[in-house]
């Protein structure tokens, strides 16, 4: 199925920020969605804005960090749609800190969240994409897997794994799968510094609101890769605020 309209795409991490710019950016260009994120009332009026422009969209509260979860999500699409031809695992948690904060729970929860939400993503779309003879997987890393800076060290980490783990799948995806890395730079969302240290937080809130770009430059960058012909596999992309440094 080439191009974007009557695709079924599952999105990790849809309730807020990239992931929801990216369901009502697909959602205006004919894509059918699955909504997966912990925030089901933010999930909810997504849909409800999607059917309201004429799409289709459902809700499905899904914690990535349990692998049940990630079964639920695309088989809703499978359910619902038939298919799924494209899971976008974006859930992630910006939750940074220097190491003498020791702030051990925020280490796991990113370790959790970026790294094993990503791998039940893989464990619950692979056996769907193999039936199906296509799929696409699309994954949210960072500018950080490219440049480690203080504080930022744990989730730097996490997104590097992210980073290495989609260039494993894509080497073995076959002819059939696509595998894309998608690797935002400061972005406008809530969710920068979320979690984190007060102090690390409230510098990188600064940076965000001095020079961010919005969360559709990413939503964009998953629509060109999803609309190539099935022949085309975009592998990498990655999208700065050109006043980043
Ligand atoms: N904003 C940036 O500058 C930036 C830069 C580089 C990379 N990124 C990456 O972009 C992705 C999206 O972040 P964002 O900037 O759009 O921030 P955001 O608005 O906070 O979005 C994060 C999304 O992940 C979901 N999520 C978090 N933990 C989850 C869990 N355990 N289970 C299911 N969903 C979970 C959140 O939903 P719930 O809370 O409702 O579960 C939310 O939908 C993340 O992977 C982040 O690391 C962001």
């Amino acid at each position: 199925m080439p191009g974007i309209t009557g695709k079924a795409v599952a999105i990790a991490g849809a309730s807020s920020g990239i992931g929801a710019a990216t369901a009502l950016h697909l959602a205006g260009r004919g894509a059918r969605l699955v909504l997966g994120a912990r925030r089901e009332d933010l999930l909810k009026d997504l849909v409800a804005r999607i059917e309201g422009a004429g799409g289709e969209a459902a809700a499905v509260p899904v914690d990535v960090r349990n692998r049940a979860d990630l079964e639920r999500l695309v088989t809703t699409a499978r359910e619902r749609y038939g298919r799924l031809d494209v899971l976008f695992s974006n859930a992630g948690s910006m939750s940074v800190s220097p190491f003498d904060d020791l702030r051990t729970q925020e280490w796991d929860l990113m370790v959790d969240i970026n790294i094993k939400g990503v791998l039940n993503g893989i464990a619950a779309a692979l056996p769907i994409f193999r039936a199906q003879r296509s799929g696409h997987f699309i994954h949210t890393a960072s500018t950080a897997a490219y440049k480690v800076v203080p504080a930022q060290a744990v989730y730097a980490a996490t997104k590097t794994a992210v980073k290495v783990l989609t260039e494993g799948l894509r080497q073995e995806a076959g002819p059939n799968l696509r595998v894309t890395l998608i690797s935002p730079g400061f972005t406008n969302t809530e969710g920068v510094g979320k979690g984190g240290s007060p102090q690390v937080a409230a510098a990188l809130i600064a940076q965000r609101d001095a020079m961010a770009m919005p969360p559709d430059a990413i939503a964009r960058a998953a629509a060109f890769a999803i609309e190539q012909p099935e022949s085309v596999d975009v592998g990498e992309i990655v999208v700065r605020p050109t006043a980043q440094g």
